[in-house]
């Protein structure tokens, strides 16, 4: 059938780009078949290559551009399309902005049905933004993975970061090449040296070495050699030797320096530790937490649930009544319980718990104490909030809800649930992640009157 024939593997085709998806990637069409091919635009005629196919679905990489979108660009990286840490480098910000805002607004539509979503707010930097950052180890090489592979390519350098990261890595290509240090083959599973987690903050380098053999070898030579460049160093080793993909285990040892970062903004001081939680574009990040502080209702009681190391509980904490944090992850907890001490804030409280335990059970508490005016944050991770948590909150049924999300799908899921009692007041994606396919949004919800 001419159909099967054209979409064999490895066959090339010529194809028009209609239209971007949810991934960043361009969409083509041909006969009932859609043909997805990353870094491609809308608009662009191009060659590619059939790599899989599924269904009516098939998998492209591009071969030639033909036809090249007014919106394409050089990209800065020289990895770029090998590397599978951007999606967008090869086309403008200003495109970048209106392919994100148009995700979001295509993937709530399809649950809510039309919906208004404001213009995608522009991330101060779009490049260096990246405070944090984790690079696989392996066969002799420090680098990211290759796009959908575990194959590292490597890398002297990330535009995504400020020039700490390309020391970090000048260092560290060293220390494996002088004292021939073993590093993991994801094969075999044998090899030590497996990750590096870096968090560059106020001038303070924190590393976490991951590694997955119980000893860790020229820990103190790679220690001097790293204070070289970075005087305010704190370094820990984890030790993880499960084959599974979680970079690292609870296994930590804290080997010098100090056991947390510490940082101010909106004047409050607060300690980060390599296990908790932060945003990695800080300048992003207290322009969404001062558009939730606006949005939060003088003398409200707050429940800021998925509330990492505490910064924005604390932020909310100077205009609401009383507010409570709930984070599951301890350490996190433990920076959020030292933040308030330090900063003297009363009016705030930590709860190390699952959210989907502990905000029941704190709405049944601030329920029976007849509490009005409740606000409620939602900051989960990508897989979005659970039946629990959703069925505690329509139970109390907060006046109002901001939700924070980093991932429009579950995003879509959850308001679904919402939208029966809560109309959505407004929709405004951030982008915390230039050149990438990431994307945050702020939806503030209102509840509907009966
Ligand atoms: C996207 S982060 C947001 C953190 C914080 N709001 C901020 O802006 O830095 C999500 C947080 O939720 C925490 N978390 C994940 N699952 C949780 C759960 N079931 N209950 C409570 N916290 C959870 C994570 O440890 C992480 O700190």
């Amino acid at each position: 059938m001419w159909y099967k024939y054209v979409m064999e593997i490895n066959r090339k085709l010529t194809v028009e780009i209609v239209d971007n998806g949810m991934n960043g990637e361009g969409i083509a069409k041909l006969e009932n078949t859609t043909i997805f091919v990353p870094n491609t635009l809308q608009g662009e005629v191009v060659e590619v290559e059939i790599y899989k196919t599924k269904n009516n679905l098939a998998f492209a990489n591009l071969v030639k551009i033909i036809k090249e979108s007014n919106e394409r660009r050089k990209p800065l990286c020289p990895v770029f399309g090998e590397c599978g840490g951007c999606d967008f480098q090869h086309t403008n910000y200003e495109n970048q902005l209106k392919l994100k805002t148009n995700v979001v607004k295509t993937t709530l539509q399809k649950s809510l049905g039309v919906i208004n979503v404001k213009p995608c707010v522009p991330s101060p930097k779009q490049f260096g933004y990246r405070n944090k950052i984790e690079v696989p180890i392996g066969d002799n090489k420090i680098g990211f993975y290759k796009w959908n592979t575990n194959t590292i390519v490597p890398i002297k350098n990330c535009p995504l970061c400020e020039s700490w990261f390309k020391k970090l890595l000048n260092a560290f290509d060293f220390f494996i090449k002088n004292y021939n240090i073993s590093t993991y083959n994801k094969q075999t599973r044998k090899g030590n040296l497996r990750h590096l987690v870096a968090r560059y903050i106020d001038d303070c380098l924190s590393i976490v070495v991951v590694i997955t053999e119980k000893t860790f070898p020229h820990a103190k030579e790679l220690i001097d050699l790293l204070k070289k460049d970075f005087p305010n160093l704190n370094v820990f080793q984890n030790i993880n030797a499960k084959p599974s993909g979680a970079v690292m285990s609870s296994n930590f040892k804290f080997l010098c320096g100090k056991p947390v970062q510490t940082a101010t903004d909106f004047g409050i001081m607060y300690e980060i530790s390599p296990y908790s939680f932060l945003q990695v574009n800080r300048d992003m990040q207290n322009i969404i937490y001062q558009n939730i502080l606006d949005k939060i209702e003088k003398n409200s009681v707050v429940i800021d649930a998925f509330s990492g190391a505490g910064l924005l509980t604390a932020i909310v904490s100077k205009k609401c009544k009383k507010v409570f944090g709930i984070e599951i992850v301890k350490d996190a907890s433990g920076n959020a319980d030292e933040l308030l001490k330090q900063n003297n804030i009363k009016n705030a409280i930590n709860i190390n718990a699952d959210c989907g335990v502990e905000l029941p059970k704190l709405v049944e508490k601030l329920k029976a104490q007849n509490t009005q005016n409740i606000n409620i944050i939602l900051d989960p991770p990508r897989k979005g909030v659970s039946k629990e948590v959703l069925k505690a909150i329509l139970k109390c049924q907060p006046s109002k809800i901001l939700y924070l999300s980093c991932n429009p799908a579950t995003l879509a899921r959850d308001l679904k649930e919402l939208a029966h009692k809560y109309k959505i007041e407004s929709v405004q994606p951030y982008d915390m992640f230039p050149q990438t396919k990431h994307i945050e949004t702020l939806v503030c919800l209102e509840r509907k009157e009966n």
